[in-house]
């Protein structure tokens, strides 16, 4: 007998009043509002708080909220101190998933109030961000750089990876990266997260667990993936053979496909058109030659398996960061730093959730398919009698 609902595809596990996704016509919508309109009208900080609270906020909110979100940058001296310890070329997922989870031991990690998750929601976007850009300071052998509360999320960000203000221009382009990436349903780290807190462990428990969800290939890690497919292919005449290659191998190429999405990720639209913009005042080849490796990818599934595929989210976001001058291998954590306000929404709806009767500790069934030596079960031989 075939076991059912594999990796639960389709299956409906919880409520939620955070975002929803239209997989067919390529709609995200957080709390109400499209994906579209949020990418040219809000900023990161306003749609963190539209995610967490369910309601865009007034000015007098923004600027609270805001104001929270600077006095939570710093980071305690010890944890810095701890972070220099570590081998440098540690992979910074590793690093960013043990330092969240540490952060309880600097924290109250008390979770019983909605009110007070709110305050530990501010602390992980804000600490998140810190810990990824003073790691990456810190294994480059450079000073870590304090916050400056001068900029905004996106633009201290910025400030505190590379020592300088960013040009507003670089900043409204990572600003909208960090709106695009900042919540998108029960995708794999947001069900661990909310699996996790629905044991009632702690805020940051449940975090440092959905970052080790996104740190893999399938999920978060394929942006990095993307990069590292890129500067192998290398030129644009090259797209063509290398992809064809692959899928004839039957090798997947990462940045493309997606579980729900059935067309076009609007995510993907937005990215692509700031890749080409960036590109236009770069001058680097990356833009030309992703597109050309999802048009062939289009191409090919269609001739070998007769389907559409679609791009995602992580296939121009890759080159995106690349030309921001962001290290490869900290595309995965700056998804984490966006994604961690989707992961906090989802935690406190968890736990707190006006439908609560309705969320219950996750406890699917597995189907035993393993060793079976008739019910009274196998018998148990002595190391002596084993061969
Ligand atoms: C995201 C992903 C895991 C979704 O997988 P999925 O839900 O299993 O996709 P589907 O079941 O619709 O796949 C249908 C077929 O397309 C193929 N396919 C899917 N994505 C593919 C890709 N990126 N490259 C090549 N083939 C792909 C599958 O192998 C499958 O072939 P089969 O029917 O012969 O088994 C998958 O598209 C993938 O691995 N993409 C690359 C990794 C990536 O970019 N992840 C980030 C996601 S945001």
């Amino acid at each position: 007998m075939e076991t059912k609902n594999i990796g639960l595809r389709g299956i409906e596990v919880a409520d939620t009043k955070v975002s929803n996704i239209d997989g067919e016509k390529g709609k995200l919508i957080y709390r109400g509002y499209d994906i579209l309109d949020l990418t040219k009208n809000s900023t990161y900080e306003e749609t963190a708080y539209l995610l967490l609270h369910d309601n865009l906020p007034t000015k007098q909110q923004l600027d609270e909220f805001k104001t929270k979100l600077k006095e939570a940058r710093f980071i305690p001296k010890q944890m810095q101190i701890n972070m220099g310890n570590w081998r440098k070329d540690a992979d910074p997922m590793d690093m960013l998933q043990a330092f969240v989870s540490a952060l309880a031991g600097y924290y109250d990690e008390e979770f019983s109030s909605k009110e007070s998750s709110y305050d530990k929601a501010i602390n992980l976007i804000s600490k998140t961000a810190t810990i990824i850009a003073s790691w990456n300071r810190i294994r480059n052998g450079l000073e870590i750089i304090d916050p400056d509360p001068s900029l905004d999320h996106a633009g201290n960000f910025l400030y505190m990876m590379f020592g300088e203000k960013p040009d507003p221009e670089i900043e409204k382009i990572f600003d909208i990266c960090l709106i695009l990436h900042a919540e998108h349903t029960f995708n794999a780290s947001t069900f661990i997260a909310r699996q996790v807190a629905s044991t009632r462990a702690h805020m940051y428990s449940a975090a440092s667990a959905a970052i080790g969800a996104l740190s893999g290939e399938l999920h978060g890690g394929a942006n990095y993936e993307v990069m590292r497919m890129l500067l192998d292919i290398g030129d644009i005449e090259k797209v063509e053979p290398w992809i064809k290659e692959k899928m004839e191998k039957g090798e997947r190429i990462m940045g493309m496909g997606h579980a729900v999405y059935k067309t076009y990720d609007p995510r993907a639209q937005v990215l692509k058109e700031l890749s080409r913009k960036l590109a236009e005042k770069t001058g680097e080849p990356w833009y030309k030659i992703t597109e050309k490796v999802e048009t062939t990818t289009i191409s090919e599934m269609k001739k070998l398996k007769g389907k559409d595929i679609y791009p995602n989210v992580d296939l121009y976001s890759a080159s995106l960061y690349y030309m921001l001058k962001i290290p490869m291998d900290l595309n995965t954590p700056i998804f984490a730093i966006s994604r961690v306000v989707g992961w906090a929404a989802h935690i406190i709806e968890e736990k707190f959730a006006e439908a609560a009767p309705k969320t219950a500790l996750y406890r699917p069934k597995a189907v035993y398919v393993g060793k079976y030596c008739g019910p009274e079960g196998c018998e148990y031989k002595t190391l002596d009698l084993r061969k």
